[in-house]
């Protein structure tokens, strides 16, 4: 489907793949691992339909506090998945970005996705940013302790330029998955004015198909920053 209007940065919130897997009397992991494969499909759907920017909620600041053994499988799936699809990434020319606190995860997949980052072309059509061990909040308090750090006066602009996402453009279109209602600490500054988009779908049945419904809401949303209709 060609839809006009593309929003040029994208965000998912790929919730549900723990109550996908448990309708099926699988374990959790099997949910993650079949919305890893959900997440692969999409970003080559995103690309395909001239997103520019898809930013990715894989695992959030709070999430960290899961059982153990529920991230050993989460840590496994990102190794698994840097090991064998960055490059790929790479070779339809699209940069890679990961997002959040990476000083707390286990080494090796630390320095898999700095290198995942470090490694990505330059000049890419597409960039897929990864937000790991993210939250808002945090992203937002260590911008605030850079900006004190500098002791200028500080923008708007300015202070966006020390978040994470820094040099990204604000999300045009939010998409939770899952059936919350709510952004649980995902690009909470940036979010200012996106659209948002929920949907029941449990992310691994989010279909390439939906994906493009939801590009097509997005197509017909009335975008006003404020303003009033006039004034466009
Ligand atoms: C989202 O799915 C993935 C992560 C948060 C890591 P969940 O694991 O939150 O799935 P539900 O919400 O329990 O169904
Ligand atoms: C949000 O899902 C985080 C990710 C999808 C990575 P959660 O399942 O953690 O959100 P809550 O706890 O329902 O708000
Ligand atoms: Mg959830």
């Amino acid at each position: 489907m060609t839809v006009g209007n593309i929003p040029r940065h994208v965000g998912i919130i790929m919730d549900g793949n723990g109550r996908w897997a448990r309708k099926r009397r699988l374990p959790r992991s099997l949910g993650h691992r079949a919305g890893m494969n959900r997440m692969i499909g999409l970003i080559s759907r995103a690309k395909q339909s001239g997103v520019k920017y898809l930013t990715l909620y894989v695992l959030s600041t709070e999430n960290l506090a899961r059982p153990r053994k529920e991230l050993d499988g989460l840590f496994n799936l990102l190794r698994k998945y840097f090991d064998d699809n960055v490059k790929k990434l790479y070779a339809q020319n699209s940069e890679v970005r990961v997002i959040g606190d990476l000083s707390v995860l286990p080494p090796d997949v630390r320095l898999k996705l700095i290198e995942g980052e470090e490694n990505s072309p330059e000049n890419a059509d597409f960039c897929v940013i990864f937000a790991i061990n993210y939250g808002g909040r945090a992203e937002i308090l260590n911008a605030a302790k850079r900006a004190a750090e500098a002791g200028e006066d500080i923008s708007e602009e300015k202070f966006s330029s020390l978040l994470y996402t820094g040099g990204i453009p604000d999300p045009d279109f939010i998409i939770r998955t899952g059936g919350e209602l709510r952004l649980s600490n995902f690009l909470i500054w940036q979010a200012a004015y996106a659209e948002l988009y929920f949907t029941d779908v449990l992310f691994p049945d989010f279909t390439d198909e939906l994906f493009s419904s939801a590009l097509e809401e997005y197509s017909h949303r009335n975008r006003r920053f404020g303003k009033i209709e006039d004034d466009k």
